[in-house]
């Protein structure tokens, strides 16, 4: 499996809307924290998410969290 690029490491912290929303797992994505289709070829995916109702959210930008699409702090252990 291909390992995603780490894109930052902090989150980036966003006021959602309600609406769909599709983050980048592959870390190549020119409009970060979404995805951009730019993922094809890699073997990665987008995650697709839900906002019922306007929230502040913290999305990871490592691409290593395992609460994706949000923050886990993994960004913190990575080498
Ligand atoms: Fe990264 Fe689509 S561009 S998952």
């Amino acid at each position: 499996m291909t390992e995603p690029v780490i894109f930052d490491r902090q989150p980036a912290v966003l006021d959602l809307e309600p609406g769909t929303y599709f983050w980048c797992s592959c870390g190549q994505s020119e409009n970060q924290p979404f995805c951009d289709g730019q993922h094809k070829g890699t073997g990665l995916a987008p995650v697709k998410f839900v906002v019922e109702a306007a929230k502040k959210a913290a999305l990871c930008n490592c691409k290593y969290s395992k609460n994706q699409p949000f923050c886990d702090g993994s960004h913190s252990s990575l080498a």
